[in-house]
């Protein structure tokens, strides 16, 4: 799987993989509707046995075939990994190991699953700054460290970084800080007026500038955080975003979670992921394709905020070739979900899925579906997952969970299902 470039899904534009700071469609402007895809060849480059995921999987990634047309050695693109990887363990107590994943006996117990089937849980709370969100933003560090050993930075004459910049106020907002420290890089924060004090408190102790964002008379519709975001990246602070619109190269390293389960466990029948963004869901179904589509694909959202099961309804309700190609119609079929309610997995209600393209394509490609939960099935997805398992998870964490009691009466007692537990309970 070597990796040649990128291509915009939606007007086709073509990005060479040498290009430097490449986050955005060439074409896209102010359109957010069009992202870039990863191209590669089908060869699927071995697991090497290392304890870090993006030494294991180097050869895989998008950033080392940067780094190598740029004339690094393979053996100077391990050691920046390393090096990168040992700073942020400094700062996070953990640097990047493969996560645990293993089948969660007492939870298929109550579930009702068989001795062949059950439940796998792959627990993502101990990774760096508690959930699977380091791993997307690695590879836009890896990418910015590289740009400056090669020669590259802009910013290099002036002496003076730009500061990067993220809107989120949750896991994405500390996984983003805590790499930013770790080679102390500036870091602004966007969050809401509302944001949870705990999360405030840690992102000032990791030295990052927090920024409230109230509502502006001025301002569009939308989250005044992601205004305040764009506003920022077109003064020209670097995208260190977690949606693959505003910065392609998350969905780079968060394929590592789907090559660990991949390389951890034996095929199974379906996975059940949480969806806000959909950036989670797309990596960890592109890391499950080096096994081929086997797996079904089940993006889990609320009742409160569900804009990728009306996606992927309006899609096929299109039919024909519209239905076919849904890159053409993503104003129609992805807009803000209109009255975002309230829910306890508070950390998936994004009122736009930006990265439902590759979800909703993966689900097609392997028989899977989107669910829909109510707020009981999140309550107890929470209850029982965390004492079955004694994994310490938030409801945002557990909510793939939900998806599958929900959805529990149409899977077979001898399937063999997945769920991922990411963000810790804080
Ligand atoms: C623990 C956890 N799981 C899943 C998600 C959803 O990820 P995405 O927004 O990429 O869909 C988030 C996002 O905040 C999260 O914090
Ligand atoms: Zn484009």
């Amino acid at each position: 799987m070597t990796v040649s470039g990128w291509h915009c899904r939606v007007c086709a534009a073509s990005v060479d993989i040498a290009t430097p700071l490449s986050w955005r469609c060439p074409a896209a402007g102010d359109d957010r509707h069009h992202v870039l895809a990863l191209v590669d060849d089908d060869a699927v480059a071995p697991m090497v046995h290392d304890h870090n995921p993006f030494v294991a999987f180097r050869e895989r990634l998008a950033w080392d075939a940067f780094a190598a047309a740029h004339g690094m050695s393979a053996a100077a693109r391990e050691a920046m990994v390393r090096e990168a990887d040992a700073q942020v363990a400094q700062v996070a107590g953990t640097g990047f190991v493969f996560t645990p994943f293993a089948r969660a006996d007492a939870l298929s117990d109550a579930l009702g699953f068989s001795a062949a089937g059950g439940v796998w849980v792959k627990d993502e709370t101990h990774n760096v700054a508690g959930s699977h969100k380091a791993r997307h933003l690695f590879t836009i560090l890896l990418h910015l460290l590289t740009v400056e050993r090669v020669g590259l930075a802009p910013w290099t004459a002036a002496g003076q970084r730009p500061a990067l910049a993220i809107a989120s106020c949750g896991n994405a907002a500390l996984a983003a800080s805590t790499l930013a420290a770790s080679v102390e890089w500036p870091i602004r924060v966007f969050v809401p007026v509302a944001a949870n004090p705990v999360v405030v408190a840690e992102l000032h102790r990791l030295g990052a500038t927090v920024v409230e964002c109230p509502r502006l008379c001025a301002d569009p519709p939308g989250d005044p955080c992601v205004h305040r975001f764009r506003e920022a990246v077109a003064a020209g602070a670097v995208p260190f975003s977690v949606q693959g619109p505003e910065n392609a190269w998350c969905l780079d390293g968060g394929r590592t979670i789907g090559w660990e389960m991949v390389a951890q466990a034996p095929a199974f029948d379906r996975v059940f992921v949480q969806v806000g963004g959909g950036a989670f869901a797309a990596c960890v179904a592109a890391g499950l394709a080096a096994r081929g589509n086997a797996t079904r694909l089940h993006a889990v959202q609320t009742e409160a905020c569900a804009p990728l099961q009306r996606a992927w309804q309006g899609s096929a309700a299109l039919g024909g070739e519209a239905a076919a190609d849904p890159a053409q119609q993503w104003a129609e079929l992805m807009w803000p979900w209109e009255h975002v309610g309230a829910s306890a997995a508070d950390g998936i209600l994004d009122d736009e899925t930006y990265d439902w393209l590759p979800v909703l394509e993966a689900m097609r490609a392997g028989g899977g579906s989107p669910v829909v939960v109510g707020e009981a099935d999140v309550l107890q997805a929470n209850e029982v997952g965390c004492r079955a398992t004694a994994i310490d998870a938030s409801h945002t964490g557990t909510a793939g969970l939900a998806g599958l009691i929900a959805m529990r009466s149409e899977v077979g007692k001898h399937e063999r299902v997945a769920a991922i537990f990411s963000g810790i309970r804080r």
